[in-house]
């Protein structure tokens, strides 16, 4: 229906008869000729509607309302000296409408295009005006040109993409699965899968050698700004591989996909362990754009003339009194900041946050008198700190330190402003533990069950420090991948499981068929999930994974256009032979 896109004519266009299509993004009456703003994909151009020129086209203008979609019949020109609009790509041209028709009208909209400020949920109800804004448009654009540069990485290194299952069976990715009753066979369940896990690992032992898959996952889980309760993995797997090869076929296709986003990333990534990233910076997610590392003074702290200090040096294995050098940090926060400061740790479980500020006087604080000459000394050659710095400490049980210091090096980042929001920070975090402890001490896995364990490290009685050959990609806080080289042989699967208090019977029930392939010959084999969306969202600078999905769900996993989930008919219940009791709240 037409010649040009509208924002695709320029100056060289100039005299030549167009026809375009698109949408009224505002109109104006000026004393008699109109002006309309027409937009379509590409952008938008001024249509100029003059009674002189064409009775008939400035009639039906004087008919437009904003969004009305119109088709435009007419010639290029320059709009003049002093008349051009320089927020336009178009501004130096406008068109002199001959024709106008009016394809479509719209109602009022509940808002206005790219209005960020109103409700999202509005946005969301409303989500394809919310999509017409050229944000959106940029956004999904983006995303295309990615996933394209992801297959093109693949296909060209020889990956076979492989589709797999979305009726299935339960995945082990430690969320809440989500079901679909069979109507075929009353009483069953498929479980939707959390990620293609399984079925890559069966791949290998179909000797595909190289598999990958843009697919969805899906994951019942409480909801986050990174997190959907359906997503997106960039899911690979390899056959006869180390941890250095599969790494190194990420890097690749990170280094092209962020091309695309017209970001360089430098290779390779660097890596660092799981043990140093929680102990540096008490996560294993480090955003690594700045430092503020944290230090270990739990050595300082054990002749302490303080009980509780002296007390929690005394077990070093659970325990951590870490240091966290602020520079310039004292003249940054005043005494106000510094009690929200401890009011922030204590929400997650600090006794309170004590500091030592590095005044042009001397070291000023409390806990200075806890301290003896020789090990201040000590601490002091370790921090080196600088007049205006200011010294945080936490100590305690080492879960609880880690993770409250950790928030607080972020919190102290942003408020200082030390975060460079152009850079793109990648690291690897590697040699994570195989498992960890549940809420009642039994161990369940960091990974999934099918990580390889580091077989030089197995111990039994001490579960929490077995090492798996599993890495995660971490950018700028954000985990933004994760994967591992995997169990090939059946009797380590059967070892894993047996720590896992996975007896026979349900490891058969649960994984038989991935266990019965393992029989067979599986090769060696690893892989890496890459999560699309968080990478699409870091690139589009947002902190909200509902930006970049074209129809993303509310934090009570809601499609709030579609007003899915919803309730359906009883026959189709019964054929399903499904009775819903609904909860007691709900009935009353
Ligand atoms: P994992 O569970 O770490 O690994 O998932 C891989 C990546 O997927 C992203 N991700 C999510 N993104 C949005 N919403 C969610 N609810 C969500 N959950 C996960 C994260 C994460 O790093 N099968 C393994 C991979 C493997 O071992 O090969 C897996 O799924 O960015």
């Amino acid at each position: 229906m037409r010649s040009h896109y509208c924002a695709e004519l320029n100056e060289l266009n100039v005299g030549e008869e167009v026809e375009l299509v698109g949408w009224v993004n505002s109109h104006r009456d000026h004393g008699g000729v109109i002006f309309i703003d027409l937009r379509d994909r590409s952008g938008i151009i001024q249509v100029v509607a003059d009674p002189a020129d064409s009775k008939k086209a400035h009639e039906i203008a004087e008919k437009v309302k904003d969004e009305y979609v119109i088709k435009v019949k007419g010639k290029v020109r320059l709009r003049g000296e002093g008349l051009e609009n320089p927020k336009l790509k178009t501004g130096k041209i406008e068109v002199i409408a001959d024709e106008i028709e009016i394809e479509n009208t719209s109602e009022v909209l509940p808002f206005q295009i790219g209005d960020k400020s109103v409700n999202e949920e509005l946005r969301l109800k409303y989500r394809y005006l919310d999509l017409r804004s050229p944000d959106m448009l940029e956004t999904f654009i983006l995303r295309s040109k990615v996933t394209n540069a992801i297959r093109r990485y693949f296909d060209e290194k020889g990956f076979i993409d492989v589709e797999t299952p979305v009726l299935t069976k339960s995945t082990p990715e430690g969320a809440r699965d989500y079901l679909v009753p069979s109507r075929v066979h009353p009483g069953e369940f498929y479980a939707l899968p959390q990620s293609p896990q399984l079925f890559k690992q069966i791949l290998m032992v179909a000797g595909f050698d190289k598999y990958y898959q843009i697919a969805k996952c899906f994951r019942d889980e409480d909801l986050r700004a990174d997190r959907q309760p359906e997503f997106t993995q960039v899911d690979v797997e390899m056959s006869f591989v180390t941890q250095d090869d599969v790494i190194e076929a990420i890097e690749g296709m990170i280094k092209e996909a962020f091309k695309t986003a017209g970001i360089d990333i430098k290779l390779p990534i660097k890596r660092i362990s799981y043990t140093e990233a929680m102990e540096k910076y008490g996560s294993d997610k480090p955003d690594l754009r700045y430092d503020l590392a944290m230090v270990d003074v739990i050595d300082e702290f054990k002749d302490s003339s303080n009980e509780i200090f002296s007390s929690i040096a005394k077990d070093k294995k659970n325990n951590r009194i870490k240091a966290l050098k602020v520079p310039q940090g004292d003249k940054f926060y005043s005494r106000k900041m510094l009690k929200e400061l401890e009011n922030f740790v204590r929400k997650f479980g600090a006794k309170g946050l004590a500091y030592i500020q590095v005044k042009e006087e001397g070291l000023k604080g409390p806990i200075l008198k806890f301290l003896s000459e020789e090990s201040l000394n000590k601490m002091i050659e370790k921090l080196k700190p600088e007049i205006g710095d200011i010294i945080f400490f936490g100590a305690g049980d080492k879960k609880l330190v880690l993770d409250y210091m950790g928030r607080l090096r972020q919190k102290i980042a942003k408020d200082m402003g030390l975060i460079n929001e152009n850079e793109y920070n990648l690291v690897w975090i590697v040699d994570f533990p195989m498992f960890e402890k549940d809420e009642n001490g039994n161990p369940t896995p960091l990974h999934h069950p099918f990580t390889m364990p580091d077989m030089d490290t197995w111990d039994e009685e001490n579960f929490e420090e077995i090492k798996s050959v599993a890495y995660d990609l971490v950018c700028n806080g954000y985990e933004i991948g994760g994967g591992s080289i995997r169990i090939h042989k059946e009797e380590i699967q059967e070892k894993v499981f047996k720590l896992l208090g996975i007896d026979e019977m349900e490891a058969r029930e649960k994984f038989g068929f991935l266990l019965d392939a393992l029989k067979f010959g599986a090769p060696p084999h690893g892989g890496f999930a890459l999560g699309l969306d968080r990478v699409i969202m870091l690139m589009r600078k947002t902190d909200n994974i509902r930006d970049v999905i074209a129809f993303p769900k509310t934090q009570k996993a809601q499609c709030l256009l579609t007003s899915a989930p919803s309730e359906v008919d009883k026959s189709q219940l019964k054929e399903l032979h499904i009775r819903v009791k609904k909860p007691k709240a709900d009935n009353e």
